[in-house]
């Protein structure tokens, strides 16, 4: 007999079937984001060695990747450019014959219905490879402004559904939404990479894009991994400015920054699960030391459960699989 009064919790989790019946947040596969690095040449598939499973894909192999995400379900692929060619105005990055927008066409042929989200930055296009222009060490705000724009441009001009500026310069989503809509492009949406910390949790990345900065560091645009106050301000005015959706990056390091993100606005928040996150996971996995399929899931799980409405995740692909094997 039980003579004290106290909550079962227990109850509730007794078996697969309630456990089910109660959870309040799920992951579908509508929610991945899954990203892509396209290079220029023929037949290359390059495996980034800190990032097991994630490629350098030529054109003709990136055509057959975008039938496997198609196939899998998966909604919207974000593509970045590893071009051939740097230079000091960040040509190839708004190029009509540039590797993001010749990537954009094929994806198009490929599959229409796929969503296409580009990420509009020059740090991959210029020797310094910072996300500005660069004067005497210093990176330029205003006068970044119309090349990202003039990027984003040339993006919707190829068929991109989605543009998301990862920059932080001050003032891009403005700038990019006048450009848009000056030509015409008033449907096309813009996530902000409102909310983008100066992480070295973008190692992995770096190697992978070339665009690891030749000096200095990102922290005179990136934010301070220690603020979330000034993370509302950056919101803010992207969200005055007219973003669409909300990003904050990384991810893990910041589900509180993503909690307020949903509290405050309205507009769709996504999570950037970055590279490190990845790398550290399929190191882990590699070694036998995880579950990496429960620790994905798990982490997930997280990312909505902290408000997320979007991941975008290097492990799209797999959460396609599990889901598909109902996990
Ligand atoms: C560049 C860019 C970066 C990432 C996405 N776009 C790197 C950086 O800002 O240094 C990081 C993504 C990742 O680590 O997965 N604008
Ligand atoms: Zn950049």
């Amino acid at each position: 007999m039980n003579h004290l009064e106290f909550q079962r919790h227990r109850r509730l989790r007794s078996s697969a079937g309630i456990r089910a019946m109660v959870r309040e947040n799920h992951v579908s596969v509508n929610d991945l984001i899954h990203p892509l690095f396209v290079v220029e040449g023929n037949n290359v598939k390059h495996e980034i060695p800190s990032m097991p499973g994630v490629f350098h894909f030529s054109l003709d192999n990136f055509r057959r990747e975008v039938n496997k995400v198609s196939e899998l379900g998966i909604p919207s692929i974000i593509l970045f450019g590893v071009p051939d060619h740097k230079d000091e105005c960040s040509s190839q990055a708004y190029a009509e014959e540039g590797i993001v927008q010749k990537a954009i066409r094929v994806a198009k042929e490929e599959n229409p219905n796929l969503v296409i989200t580009t990420d509009v930055c020059l740090c991959q296009y210029n020797p310094a490879g910072h996300c500005g222009i660069v004067e005497n060490g210093e990176i330029l705000n205003d006068p970044s402004l119309e090349l990202i724009a003039k990027t984003a441009l040339s993006h919707a001009q190829a068929g991109a559904d989605i543009v998301a500026p990862s920059d932080m310069m001050d003032g891009r989503i403005a700038a990019i939404r006048h450009t848009l809509d000056q030509n015409g492009y008033l449907n096309v949406p813009v996530i902000s990479y409102a909310v983008k910390y100066a992480s070295a949790y973008y190692g992995p990345f770096r190697e992978a894009a070339h665009s690891t900065p030749a000096f200095g560091d990102r922290k005179t645009y990136q934010m301070d991994p220690a603020n979330s106050r000034e993370a509302m301000r950056e919101a803010e005015s992207d969200v005055r400015e007219g973003a669409d959706m909300l990003m904050v990056k990384p991810a893990l390091s910041y589900m509180d920054v993503i909690r307020q993100l949903r509290d405050r606005w309205d507009l769709p928040i996504v999570a950037y699960n970055v590279s490190a996150e990845y790398a550290m996971v399929k190191a882990a996995a590699q070694n036998g030391w995880i579950d990496e399929r429960a620790l994905v899931m798990e982490t997930m799980t997280g990312f909505k459960r902290a408000g997320a409405d979007l991941i975008l995740t290097y492990f799209s692909k797999d959460i396609a699989g599990y889901l598909k094997e109902g996990y």
